[in-house]
């Protein structure tokens, strides 16, 4: 790759955030020029992380940054969530792929998480509150597990219309994939 990439956000229903992603097999410099691209799309659109499958890419890759400081860049290649814990808490959720909705989702406080870093070199680490939060949701965006899924009835109810714009939205820009 020469020229640096330019990721657009893919919304919801796009199907690709459906879909189990698959694992990173190279850690190489098409990676590296994702993974920078990804940074990029995240910090323009003012998230707070950012998983492949939002950027049209089915791989195993996640970004995140809780506080907006460089040095809390924090990249999980192939993530694995290998334990839960902790008081399960509400927060109010929001997510790139869906656009002005927000809805409160319980999970639980602490994750341990196995991944490897851009080089290719293991992390094992356990996070809390919410960098927490954050790795346990663009991880479900890995599992094809969306927002939608986690809200509560009245929370979906309450978001119904936003919902359904997206829907409609999508069926307008590409009428030939949803049939
Ligand atoms: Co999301």
């Amino acid at each position: 790759m020469t020229a640096p990439l330019d990721f657009s956000l893919t919304l919801y229903p796009e199907p690709i955030l459906r879909h189990i992603a698959k694992p990173v097999a190279a850690f190489d410099a098409d990676l590296h020029a994702i993974v920078a691209a990804m940074y990029e799309r995240m910090r323009k659109s003012k998230g707070v992380g950012l998983a492949a499958p939002q950027v049209g890419l089915d791989q195993r890759i996640l970004v995140l940054n809780s506080t907006g400081e460089p040095e809390d860049d924090l990249t999980l290649v192939n993530p694995e969530i290998v334990a839960r814990s902790g008081d399960p808490t509400l927060f109010d959720e929001g997510c790139l792929s869906f656009p002005g909705i927000y809805a409160e989702i319980r999970r639980p406080d602490r994750c341990t998480v196995r991944a490897f870093d851009i080089e290719g070199r293991p992390i094992q680490a356990e996070y809390s509150g919410f960098v927490s939060r954050i790795v346990q949701h663009e991880y479900d965006h890995l599992e094809g597990v969306l927002l939608v899924d986690r809200m509560s009835p009245t929370d979906k109810l309450r978001n119904r219309a936003a919902l359904e714009e997206l829907v409609a939205r999508y069926k307008r820009a590409a009428p030939a994939k949803t049939r």
